[in-house]
């Protein structure tokens, strides 16, 4: 077998949510805002949120053992942890190595990316390259957010629409020739950051610089502008990754997108001429969790039986600095 025709596989699943829900109508209590003006423009209902003394780091290790737990791995067994997150804990320690120390992977590289709402697709691709080389790997693939942290409750347009959460896969050699990832499209749309920004805790300005303002330490987002760009996008990562594998869409068997706004994903789904049943929502339980939105649709996915043997998977996500990211897999 030459190591360019090595197919990586998701092995295995496991998520962590804050156990704290914060339904709309908790929202309506503390904000101008009602349960239909939040379930009419983006079908959320509910979101998993930390506690106060919670650290989203608790959640990406308890997903990690899971996922291990169910690949029948031990910790030590990981070569390379990669951590997909905008919200770690801290900025130094990353989050990569609290996960590698709350699990006693002692044998495991550990890196942080940053890629927003699309950071688990672009850990898997990089995970996907690392099994081709060295088929005898094991990664760990980690989606977590505390974006509940970076919320400005205030902003009603922007607050309502987030949650915490984290998933875990384990990647490693595909047990099948015929399973595994078969491709993927990474990408990033120049220009266009400012519509989507968190940039209090980044070096431009020194911590507590009076210049920039409170609220930039929040997610501060003109939704209707990304929106915009976020349909489009979506709608053409798509497309590519379907016509550069000669697939059409008919053949797929689940789309797993980003989970942002039900209609992002409606009008999509639409574009592909699926069926509601091939299109997998959890937005109205947990809200847009970025990176972690991913891999908690898989888990839930898998365990509903919607991943089953030979299925045609297609996953695409679009987020903030504009990154996206779209991965096809026969599972
Ligand atoms: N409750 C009630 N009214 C509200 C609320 C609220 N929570 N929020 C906004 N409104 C009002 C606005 O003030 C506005 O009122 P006006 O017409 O009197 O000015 C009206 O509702 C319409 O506001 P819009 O912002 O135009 O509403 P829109 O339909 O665009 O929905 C939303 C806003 C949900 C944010 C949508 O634009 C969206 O989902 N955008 C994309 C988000 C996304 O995909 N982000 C990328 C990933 S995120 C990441 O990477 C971190």
């Amino acid at each position: 077998m030459t190591l360019s025709s090595v197919k990586s596989a998701i092995l295995s699943i496991g998520i962590s949510l804050p156990s704290k829900v914060l339904t709309n109508k908790d929202l309506e209590k503390i904000l101008n805002t009602s349960d239909s003006w939040i379930t009419e423009r983006t079908g959320i209902k509910t979101r998993h949120i930390l506690e106060d003394q919670e650290l989203i780091s608790t959640h990406a290790i308890k997903a990690a053992k899971k996922a291990l737990e169910k690949a029948n791995l031990s910790p030590k067994d990981l070569n390379l942890i990669i951590c997909a997150t905008f919200t770690p804990d801290y900025l130094m320690p990353t989050l990569s190595i609290l996960v590698q120390e709350g699990i006693g992977a002692l044998n495991a590289g550990v890196f942080d990316i940053s890629a927003t709402c699309s950071g688990f697709i672009y850990g898997l691709s990089i995970a996907d390259q690392f099994i081709k080389n060295n088929p005898n790997w094991k990664i760990l693939v980690v989606g977590a957010e505390a974006l509940s942290r970076k919320i400005n409750w205030k902003d009603r347009s922007t607050c309502i629409l987030f949650g915490d959460g984290a998933g875990a896969v384990v990647v490693g050699k595909s047990p099948s020739q015929e399973s595994g990832i078969i491709d993927f499209v990474l990408g990033a749309i120049p220009n266009n950051w400012s519509l989507l920004t968190l940039k209090g805790g980044g070096s431009c300005f020194a911590p507590f610089d009076e210049r920039l303002p409170k609220e930039e330490y929040f997610i501060k987002m003109q939704g209707k502008e990304v929106f915009k760009i976020a349909v489009k996008t979506l709608e053409e990562v798509t497309l590519t990754l379907l016509k550069r594998n000669k697939i059409t869409p008919e053949r797929i068997d689940l789309l797993i997108p980003h989970q942002a706004n039900l209609r992002i994903i409606e009008f999509l789904r639409k574009k592909l001429k699926l069926s509601k049943e091939k299109v997998y929502v959890n937005i109205q339980k947990y809200g847009n969790t970025s990176a972690a939105s991913i891999p908690i649709a898989l888990y839930e996915a898998q365990k509903k039986n919607k991943l089953k043997k030979n299925n045609l998977i297609l996953s695409v996500a679009f987020g903030g600095s504009f990154t996206f990211g779209g991965i096809l897999i026969k599972w």
